[in-house]
């Protein structure tokens, strides 16, 4: 069978577009047209295989000059729902980065573009591409820990308040919109959404800036104007409790994203750093009488469900665009996930719980 030729671009030449560029322009018949980032070609972030790319400076003008038939978004934030919106204009398929936006009516018009332009859009929410998240996800769909009781959910990082991490764009929040809220605290809105399958209902939450200035890197003090921390409290369907929370300035934690959920069945829990792992105690014989030493014990998932665990972002919009069946994370998970953030900021400026549609 021949398979459907892809036109793809990139808009933004930093970290992330690695991940999209191996994700995407590895797969067979995809043509990488162009890349584009507003700074002087000689300064971009080496490109090894991709060097080669078509380079510009203007996404305009790559848009144009190539039409792309799907382009990734990986610049910072503030610009994901313009070029989101230019890239459909122009005829493309977006696979864009999170969070998806800076603010709700920004992710929503995002969708509405996206439909109008009859096109597929996509959200790089990366942990569902784990197997320990996929496999607490058919576990708890399967009806194995039985009615869910209760969600706790923890991402903390380290690194911002590493004296030599040097400020950036992710800590001005006109540019980054939120700090832990939005780069970690939405994986872990989409994560819950995912693994559980339940939707969020009402949410109150908190967040600080508890390292409140850094130097960039010629030594240039900077005020921290995004969030370090956050914590919220919200209700799934059926009055599932879940507490989070999130930090970037917590010593000791590289990347530790942790979800733990009882059901009357059972409890699991799935962590980033362990992804082939889960921590489970189910099942009705088990959960039958009072356990008074706990005791979660460490599973290995079975290895031909790892094996099974094909990546569905980044590069799933690619594969649906030719016919092939992923279920990739949507704008219109994105919106669910933004729409959060927004309640959380709103309970804090409020003092009170907001409901959600
Ligand atoms: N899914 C994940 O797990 C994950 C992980 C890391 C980063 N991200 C997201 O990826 C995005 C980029 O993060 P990064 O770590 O690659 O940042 P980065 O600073 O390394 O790269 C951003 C790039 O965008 C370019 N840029 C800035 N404004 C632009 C514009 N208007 N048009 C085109 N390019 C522009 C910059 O010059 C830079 O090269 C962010 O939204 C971030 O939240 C997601």
């Amino acid at each position: 069978m021949s398979i459907i030729p892809l036109r793809y671009a990139v808009i933004g030449a930093g970290n992330i577009s690695a991940t999209h560029l191996s994700a995407i322009a590895t797969q067979p018949n995809v043509e990488l047209v162009g890349i584009s980032d507003p700074v002087d070609t000689a300064r971009w972030r080496p490109l090894g295989e991709y060097e080669t790319a078509p380079k510009f400076n203007d996404p305009e003008k790559m848009l144009s000059e190539t039409k792309p038939d799907l382009v990734s978004i990986c610049t910072p934030n503030k610009f994901h729902a313009a070029l989101s919106i230019l890239a459909l204009k122009h005829g493309a398929n977006v696979a864009c980065e999170k969070p998806m936006a800076m603010t709700l009516a920004e992710a929503e018009a995002m969708e509405a573009a996206r439909a109008a332009a009859d096109k597929l859009g996509s959200i790089n929410f990366s942990y569902r591409n784990l197997a320990a998240f996929r496999f607490a996800r058919e576990l708890i769909a399967s009806g194995d820990l039985g009615k869910l009781l209760r969600v706790q959910c923890v991402y903390l990082q380290s690194f911002l308040g590493a004296p030599a991490t040097p400020y950036s764009w992710r800590n001005d929040v006109s540019i980054a919109g939120f700090g832990a809220l939005g780069d970690l605290g939405i994986h872990m809105i989409d994560g819950v959404r995912f693994v559980t399958g339940l939707d969020y209902k009402r949410v109150v939450g908190t967040a600080q800036t508890l390292v409140l200035e850094k130097a960039d890197a010629k030594g240039t003090m900077h005020k921290v104007t995004t969030d370090t921390n956050a914590a919220w409290l919200s209700e799934l369907d059926g009055g599932v409790v879940s507490t989070f929370e999130t930090s970037q300035v917590a010593p000791g934690f590289g990347n530790f994203f942790r979800i733990e959920i009882s059901g009357d069945r059972g409890t699991l829990a799935i962590r980033s750093d362990s992804p082939e792992d889960i921590w489970l105690f189910a099942g009705a014989s088990m959960t039958r009488y009072a356990t008074w030493i706990t005791d979660l014990p460490q599973q290995k998932i079975p290895t031909a469900f790892v094996s099974d665990c094909k990546p569905i972002t980044p590069g799933g919009i690619a594969q649906v665009m030719r016919g092939e069946q992923v279920d990739f994370p949507t704008f219109a998970d994105g919106v669910h996930a933004q729409r959060m953030l927004s309640a959380i900021g709103v309970s804090m400026q409020t003092n009170a719980w907001q409901t959600l549609g």
